[in-house]
């Protein structure tokens, strides 16, 4: 039986050393070995937390947010979509239609999957399928023509592919880790970076360039911005939103970065050492926002929006404090997961909402 180990080694003993890019998404994505191919149970169970594990009001508040959008077009389309990308095992999907189900019937919506592996979509049709006539599944963009409406995503960009760069204090210029084999275990190696890479290594100015620490990391990702690009390219009229955790490259180089933002996850333990056990533990980089914003107003987007999950799920919250706004019961089990949504020490200060606009 295939395992990413196998797929890995016998591409670098073809090939020679691969980026670290590769590697992550032979780890994550490998067809039917690969970490996200096994069905990873998200939440207690599993290796880490989402929002959607922290129960059904993240799911709603999204709802309501969209059905406001919805509601405010000045010409309204025939049919309002709502596309979702890395929906997983289908929970966002199914909190999210419930409630416009129970809350807003009478606005019509197409419910769209962006969803590229076989076994994934199974498990989500399987969730959603005998609940709804109005979901469908695509592959890519490529199959879904021009969206009106909303696209989104949470916590898909920071499992995309990144490579990871270190900075050559010697040189005073950008090098790439890639990935070897030796001796029965996965290593690093150092190198130039790739020609394709060389519009995503960041800016560096010449007094940052005099102090910057050797081995300084950080990880960039060309499969972010593609698919970015490529959900901005879609969107006829509408929203793009992504949450996720991230920063902003645009904010500077800090030292409490140093290390970079890679990490392994299993069973909520957290780990830098991302090259052992490919496709038995998540694999994840925080999301550089500033080169997704940019790529997104690059496709005449316009940015609406970019802050803390908190303060834009709070936001949200103040507008559902009227009648008939279908989230008025606020019992103490759906405050305590609004608190653990927004609360600093919990997903509210790590997680960053960005939204974009045509
Ligand atoms: C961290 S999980 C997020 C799951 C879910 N959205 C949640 O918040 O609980 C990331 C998901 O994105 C999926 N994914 C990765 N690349 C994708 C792509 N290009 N298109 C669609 N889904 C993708 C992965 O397979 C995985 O299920």
């Amino acid at each position: 039986m295939n395992s990413p180990t196998i797929l890995l080694r016998e591409e670098i003993r073809k090939s020679g050393p691969i980026s670290f890019a590769r590697f992550m998404e032979l780890a994550l994505y490998a067809p039917g070995c690969g970490y996200y191919e096994r069905h990873p149970i998200i939440g207690r169970g599993g290796d880490f937390f989402t929002s959607v594990s922290v129960g059904m009001v993240f799911g709603e508040l999204l709802a309501f947010q969209f059905a406001q959008w919805f509601a405010r077009m000045e010409t309204p389309p025939e049919k309002f979509q709502i596309v979702e990308a890395g929906a997983h095992d289908g929970q966002l999907a199914l909190d999210i239609l419930s409630w416009w189900q129970r809350q807003r019937p009478q606005l019509e919506i197409e419910y769209c999957l962006v969803e590229p592996s076989p076994a994934r979509r199974a498990a989500q049709e399987e969730k959603l399928r005998h609940k709804f006539s109005n979901v469908r599944w695509v592959e890519g963009f490529e199959q879904l023509g021009g969206v009106c409406g909303v696209i989104f995503s949470n916590e898909l960009l920071d499992a995309m592919p990144v490579h990871v760069l270190r900075w050559g204090a010697t040189g005073r210029r950008w090098l790439e880790r890639l990935v070897d084999f030796q001796c029965g275990e996965f290593v690093w190696q150092i190198t130039e970076p790739s020609p394709g890479l060389v519009e995503f290594l960041p800016e560096v100015a010449e007094e940052m360039a005099a102090v910057l620490p050797d081995e300084f990391s950080v990880e960039v990702s060309p499969a972010t911005v593609r698919w970015w690009t490529s959900a901005a390219k879609n969107l006829e009229r509408g929203k793009l939103l992504a949450l996720d955790y991230g920063w902003e490259s645009s904010s500077g180089l800090r030292p409490e970065r140093a290390e970079g933002t890679l990490r392994a996850y299993e069973r909520h333990r957290v780990s830098s050492d991302v090259l052992s056990k490919p496709g038995s533990r998540d694999i994840t980089a925080h999301v550089d926002f500033s080169v997704v914003r940019r790529a997104g107003e690059r496709r005449g987007l316009k940015t609406d929006f970019f802050a803390r999950q908190s303060v834009f799920l709070t936001e949200i919250f103040r507008e559902t404090c009227v009648p008939g706004s279908g989230l008025e019961d606020w019992s103490t089990a759906r405050v305590r997961q609004f608190q653990t949504l927004t609360h600093p020490e919990h997903l509210g200060h790590r997680f960053h909402a960005l939204l974009q606009s045509r």
